[in-house]
């Protein structure tokens, strides 16, 4: 229970990593705002951490929607008295398709970077005085090894995941002061329902033979990594992005 009495909002937290990362959060004793655009997997996910105890609020909220961000926040510390951590996940991943430069629809490229880059930017900017009035809190955002992969066809993708990546290092920096951490986890191939049907099989395969673990990593593999990160165990560590992908890319 090392979140006790703290307060967490999850973005994207109605199915795969996101619901995981929430039911993780109130296992260690966080309340938990399960913040996502699909109302009724959202409230599902909120429903069952209830039942098992936990405290949890599910607000729908599209993170591109500064409007749509503000009301997640307010609602949040209603409920729960205010925020201490930050969990910036939500993105266009399930169903995004792998497609050229050339046959990428530019409404597509808008829709992920407004998803990934902007939402991060507006909830991070939009709870963060309600982290200065707790002294302070930590801000974890999901990046991807695919910022560092660069496959093809995946463009969108993936300059959105380096440009939060950037974001991290950028934040850390500006909001240290206020003793307010920014992280960033950086999954390799989670087998979430996002990954098992939009990415083919033969290219998963491949993923889980070029690990040095040698199989295939879950959406549990990542709860310790973010709980390291969400709590003071982690005080020391801010602007870095930790690479969890079972030894595929190594940095530094
Ligand atoms: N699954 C993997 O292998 C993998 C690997 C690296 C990084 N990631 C990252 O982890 C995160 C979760 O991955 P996943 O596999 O669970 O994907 P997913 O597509 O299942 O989950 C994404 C969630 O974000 C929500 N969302 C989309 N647009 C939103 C918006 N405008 N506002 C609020 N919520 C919105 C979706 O409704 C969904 O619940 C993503 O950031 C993804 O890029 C996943």
């Amino acid at each position: 229970m090392q979140l006790q009495g703290k307060v967490a909002v999850v973005t994207g937290a109605a199915q795969g990593i996101g619901a995981e990362y929430a039911r993780g959060l109130a296992e260690a004793g966080a309340a938990v705002t399960v913040a996502d655009v699909q109302t009724g997997p959202g409230e599902e996910v909120a429903e069952s951490l209830r039942k098992d105890g936990h405290r949890a609020l599910f607000v729908r909220t599209d993170v591109s929607d500064l409007a749509s961000v503000e009301d997640m926040a307010r609602r949040t510390a209603d409920e729960f008295g205010g925020i201490d951590i930050l969990v910036n996940n939500a993105m266009i991943f399930a169903g995004l398709p792998f497609e050229s430069i050339e046959d990428m629809p530019v409404e597509r490229f808008d829709r992920v970077w407004s998803v990934g880059v902007k939402g991060t930017f507006l909830a991070t900017r939009v709870v963060l005085p309600y982290l200065r009035a707790r002294g302070g809190g930590s801000v974890i955002n999901q990046g991807s090894t695919a910022a560092y992969h660069n496959s093809p066809n995946r463009l969108h993708y993936n300059v959105t995941k380096q440009a939060i990546h950037g974001m991290t290092k950028t934040l850390a920096k500006e909001l240290g002061k206020d003793g307010v951490r920014v992280n960033c986890i950086a999954p390799g191939a989670i087998d979430t329902e996002a990954t098992l049907t939009g990415v083919p099989a033969d290219v998963l395969a491949r993923a889980v033979a070029g690990q040095a673990i040698g199989r295939q990593l879950h959406t549990g593999d990542m709860v310790g990594v973010l709980l390291f990160l969400a709590g003071d165990q982690s005080a020391a560590i801010t602007g870095q992005t930790l690479i969890a992908d079972g030894g595929v890319c190594f940095l530094g």
